[in-house]
């Protein structure tokens, strides 16, 4: 297993629509072990491939506590079947490092996707779990979380990064 770089917001990737997985061979089992060991690495909840540099439609997710039993999950080719209610919740993102913001989304869904051995699943969640699955296949799509502020709040987070990212240029040259 190895680590992977995390891609950060510019990087056109996270903007590009990813592809579906047709062959589930020993390239894809890689991948997924790489993407787990990096989400824990990091730490994150979830992380979707092209965070890594791979657009395909492949994620990973695990929303258990430091204290609880893990509750790993890996969604291949996932899409969301069934939104319900409504719920405005604190979200970050390993690819804005050092930004959160409240987005409202659904609260419980329904994603229907494949397992790791190619075998379809559906996977019921509310509360982080719903969170962490639209968050992820929202990754899969090219859609960030500051796709889901309003219009004000993602002026302002635009002002703030580049503000941040012209004195970190500044810093190293
Ligand atoms: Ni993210």
């Amino acid at each position: 297993m190895a680590l992977l770089e995390i891609r950060k917001y510019p990087d056109n990737i996270l903007r590009k629509k990813t592809a579906p997985v047709t062959t589930f061979d020993a390239g894809l089992q890689r991948l997924i072990d790489d993407m787990i060991e990096t989400m824990y690495a990091a730490p994150g909840v979830g992380l979707a491939a092209n965070q890594v540099g791979v657009s395909k439609q492949v994620a990973v997710i695990d929303v258990s506590g430091k204290d609880e039993e893990t509750s790993l999950i890996v969604l291949v080719n996932p899409e969301i079947i069934h939104f319900e209610g409504e719920a405005s919740i604190e979200e970050g993102c390993l690819s804005i490092p050092g930004y959160t913001t409240v987005v409202k989304r659904a609260e419980k869904v329904i994603a229907r996707c494949c397992d790791r051995e190619g075998k379809e699943i559906e996977i019921e969640g509310d509360g982080i779990l719903a969170r962490a699955l639209q968050h992820e296949i929202d990754h899969l799509n090219g859609i960030l979380l500051i796709d889901r502020i309003g219009r004000i709040k993602k002026e302002f987070f635009k002002k703030r990064y580049k503000r941040e990212y012209e004195s970190l240029k500044a810093s190293l040259s």
